[in-house]
């Protein structure tokens, strides 16, 4: 990265007037705190003892034999409030703190960061609001009352496909009447820059706990990292630690939706052109005219039709490839996974789950492909039981 805050032509801080003061304060905050011993002590202690670090790296030994080759997978489902989220959670929330910010908003798809971030709204006592798309609030209910449970207050959003996407746009909007008191605590490596930075930044453990267990455990390192990606942080976070092992292939997998070729409201990566959306040049789900579809996936957390800059970098310099999966393949190894390993995956990482079906057969029997499991399924069994009803 040659620019601050660019990904080669990517990234960038695309938004209004208002804001740029306050993305500059958490720029600054971050570079005057984060790299202080006291605040990473005080991180390190609160990942170990609240959320549960170091995660395990697995062998999924029944998955494998299904594959034909060798699936470990790096446990971030097993973390305090069921996904990586809390990762940055817990560093941004921190880096608040220190800040001296009294409020947090979040924005939410799938509930996870919501959840982590109203967690940590009751862990530093600060006030706390969640945005959701109404879609959103339906399909991931469960979570809305966690968050509630934590003491914060979730916004439900109606405007545009009532996603992601317009979660994140009425959390921008509210923000610029608020930047006093108020820490937008962004959830993805997505969005304008500092975000993409620090993000990555506070999930960079996964990365690097999961390529020394390589290490340690197999003697040597994965032939393949695979995640799937929404806006990107769990895939930046272990993609970070084997970029520069030419030797690993980074594959990250996108929410291919019904799976049609024609159908654009999906796989930002893999079917995207290059725009600005919320604050950041990136790849994105547009017309020729610029507007932006609307997506349809059926994991809320991978339904956004934009993506973090470092991922448009790495699909176009090479580094890593970005493909898709069809809701009917997650669905499968949904099933699949669960009755061989007795571990239910998030509907967003049984994404990278179906991309290695996708590969049954193609794979010699000692390749090595480890798969970050962002997050568990409980969330999604009601989701699960929609489409494919248990007698
Ligand atoms: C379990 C889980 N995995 C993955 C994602 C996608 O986000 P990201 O691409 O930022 O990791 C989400 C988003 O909500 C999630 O809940």
């Amino acid at each position: 990265m040659k620019q601050k805050g660019r990904y080669g032509q990517f990234g960038g801080f695309y938004v209004p007037e208002v804001l740029i003061g306050a993305l500059e304060d958490i720029e600054a905050g971050f570079e005057q705190y984060c790299n202080t011993s006291q605040f990473i002590e005080e991180l390190d202690t609160l990942s170990r003892t609240y959320a549960g670090r170091p995660t395990p790296l697995y062998h999924a030994k029944r998955f494998s034999e299904h594959m034909g080759f060798e699936v470990y997978i790096k446990r971030e489902d097993l973390l305090h409030g069921g996904a990586h989220k809390i990762n940055n959670v817990l560093g941004q929330g921190l880096l608040a703190k220190y800040m001296g910010k009294k409020k947090l908003i979040a924005e939410t798809g799938a509930g996870q960061h919501g959840l982590a971030t109203s967690m940590a709204g009751a862990l530093f006592g600060m006030e706390t609001k969640i945005f959701m798309g109404s879609v959103d609030v339906a399909r991931q209910n469960v979570n809305v009352h966690k968050m509630k449970l934590c003491g914060a207050e979730v916004i439900s959003v109606s405007g545009g496909t009532c996603t992601l996407k317009d979660a994140i746009n009425d959390a921008l909007r509210y923000w610029t009447a608020h930047i006093d008191d108020t820490f937008y605590l962004f959830g993805t490596a997505g969005g304008p820059h500092p975000f993409p930075m620090i993000v990555r930044h506070f999930q960079t453990p996964i990365g690097i706990e999961s390529r020394q267990q390589c290490l340690d455990q197999l003697g040597r390192l994965p032939d393949k990292v695979v995640a799937c990606v929404g806006g990107g942080s769990n895939a930046i976070g272990i993609f970070s630690a084997f970029i520069d092992d030419p030797v690993v292939e980074l594959i990250g997998v996108e929410g291919g939706g019904k799976g049609t070729d024609t159908d654009e409201h999906c796989a930002t990566l893999v079917k995207g052109s290059v725009g600005v959306l919320h604050g950041a040049q990136t790849y994105l789900l547009q017309d020729e005219n610029g507007q932006i579809h609307e997506t349809e996936c059926i994991s809320a957390g991978l339904d956004y039709p934009g993506v973090g800059p470092e991922h448009a970098y790495l699909k176009d310099s090479g580094r890593a490839v970005y493909t898709a999966v069809t809701d009917e393949q997650v669905l499968d190894v949904f099933e699949l996974f669960t009755r061989s390993e007795g571990i239910i995956p998030a509907l967003e990482s049984s994404h990278a789950l179906a991309w290695l079906v996708s590969q049954k057969g193609k794979l010699s029997k000692d390749t090595v492909v480890v798969v970050n499991l962002s997050g568990r399924g409980d969330k999604d069994v009601s989701i699960v039981e929609q489409h494919r009803p248990m007698l």
